[in-house]
C-alpha cells in the first residue's frame, strides 16, 4: 500500500505519523509546495522509525508529483487552517483553488486512486473533487464525521465519567459548527443508551460543545488541530488499506440518501479496499432529520460559492 499525504503541515505531518506508527503501509509519500519542508518532515518522522518500530517508508518531495505515482490512497490537507473567530466557509476561496489543483495532478500519476480530502471547508471540497475529476463516487471521501465523532465520544466520557472505550457515539451532517449532528439518541455506555446515565440537558451540553470542538481547540492553540485530524484519517487510510469494512461517518456524494441529493455531507459508510463499499441508512428521528436537512442546506449554500 502506498499513501501519498498532501500537505506536510500539521495535519499532513500528523496523518503520516499515524500511519507510519500503525505500520500497515509501505510507503508514504508527503508532498508540500514549501521548498523542503515535505523533506525535511519525512526525514525527521523517518528518524523515529527505529524508536516507534515501524518499517513505514516514508518519503518527502517538493511538488514533484512523479514521485507519488501509483498511490492507493492520496490524502489532501493542503490549504489554509482557520485562525481563532474563523469559521471553515471562510477558507473556501484559497482552498478550493489549491485543491482543484492538487487532485489533477494526483489523478494524472495515480488514475486508480482513492482520494481522502481534508482541507476545508472539507463537505464542500469534497463536492470540489467529485465536479472536477471523474473519479467514481466511492472513490472520493471526505474526512469530518471520524474527527467529529471522536470529539463527541471525549465530551461523553467527560460527562459520564466513564472510560473512552467504554462510550460508543456518532456525529453526521456537516462539518460546521452549525451542520454537525450528534446523535446523542444513539449514543451508549457499553450498549447501554447514555440518556439512562445523564439528564437531557448534561447531553445538551454534550452536543454543543461537540458541535464546537474545533473552534474551542482553534482558540487556544492560534490555529486548528492537528493530532485528533490525524488520526482519524490514519483510521480511514487504514480501513481502506486492510479492507476491515469498519463504519466510519464520512462525506460522500449522496443520490437520494436520506432525501438527499447533489451534495456532500457526513453519513456512515463502509470503508474497505474499494474506498465507500456502501451508505447506511439508519433511521432517523424526525428531530434529526429535520437537523440532517437544514445541515445539507447550510452544505449546498456554500457549494453555491464555488466556480464550477
Ligand atoms: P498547515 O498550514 O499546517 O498545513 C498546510 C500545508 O499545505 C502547508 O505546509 C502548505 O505549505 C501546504 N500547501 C499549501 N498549498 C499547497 C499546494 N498547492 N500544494 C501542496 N501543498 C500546499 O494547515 P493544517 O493545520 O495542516 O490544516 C490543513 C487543512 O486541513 C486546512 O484547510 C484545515 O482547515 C483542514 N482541517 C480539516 C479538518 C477536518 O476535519 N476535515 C481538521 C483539521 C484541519
Amino acid at each position: 500500500m502506498k499513501v501519498t499525504v498532501v500537505g506536510a503541515g500539521a495535519v499532513g505531518a500528523s496523518c503520516a505519523e499515524y500511519i507510519a506508527i500503525k505500520n500497515f503501509a509501505a510507503e508514504v509519500v508527503l508532498l508540500d509546495i514549501k521548498e523542503g519542508y515535505a523533506e525535511g518532515k519525512a526525514m525527521d518522522l523517518m528518524q523515529t522509525a527505529s524508536l516507534n518500530g515501524f518499517d513505514t517508508k516514508i518519503t518527502g518531495s517538493t511538488n514533484d508529483y512523479a514521485k507519488t505515482a501509483n498511490s492507493d490512497v492520496c490524502v489532501i490537507t493542503s490549504g489554509i487552517p482557520r485562525k481563532p473567530g474563523m469559521t471553515r466557509e471562510e477558507l473556501i476561496g484559497i482552498n478550493a483553488g489549491i485543491v482543484k489543483t492538487v487532485s489533477a495532478n494526483l489523478i494524472e500519476h495515480s488514475p486508480e486512486t482513492i482520494i481522502i480530502v481534508v482541507s476545508n471547508p472539507m463537505d464542500t471540497m469534497t463536492y470540489l473533487v467529485h465536479k472536477t475529476t471523474g473519479l467514481a463516487k466511492n472513490k472520493i471521501i471526505g474526512m469530518g464525521g471520524a474527527l467529529d465523532s471522536a470529539r463527541f465520544k471525549y465530551r461523553l466520557a467527560e460527562a459520564l465519567d466513564a472510560p473512552i472505550s467504554d462510550v460508543d457515539g456518532m456525529v453526521i451532517g456537516g462539518h460546521s459548527d452549525k451542520g454537525m449532528v450528534p446523535l446523542t439518541r444513539l449514543a451508549t455506555r457499553n450498549s447501554v443508551p447514555v440518556s439512562e446515565f445523564i439528564s437531557e440537558d448534561r447531553l445538551t451540553q454534550v452536543m454543543e460543545d461537540t458541535k464546537v470542538g474545533g473552534a474551542t481547540l482553534t482558540g487556544l492553540l492560534g490555529t486548528s488541530a492537528w493530532y485528533a485530524p490525524g488520526a482519524a484519517v490514519s483510521g480511514m487510510v487504514q480501513a481502506i488499506a486492510c479492507d476491515t469494512k469498519k463504519i466510519f461517518p464520512c462525506s460522500t456524494l449522496l443520490e437520494g440518501e436520506y432525501g438527499l441529493n447533489d451534495l456532500c455531507i457526513g453519513v456512515p459508510v463502509v470503508l474497505g479496499k474499494n474506498g465507500i463499499e456502501s451508505i447506511v441508512e439508519i433511521n432517523l428521528s424526525d428531530a434529526e432529520k429535520a437537523h440532517l436537512s437544514s445541515s445539507a442546506e447550510g452544505v449546498k449554500a456554500t457549494n453555491g460559492l464555488l466556480e464550477l
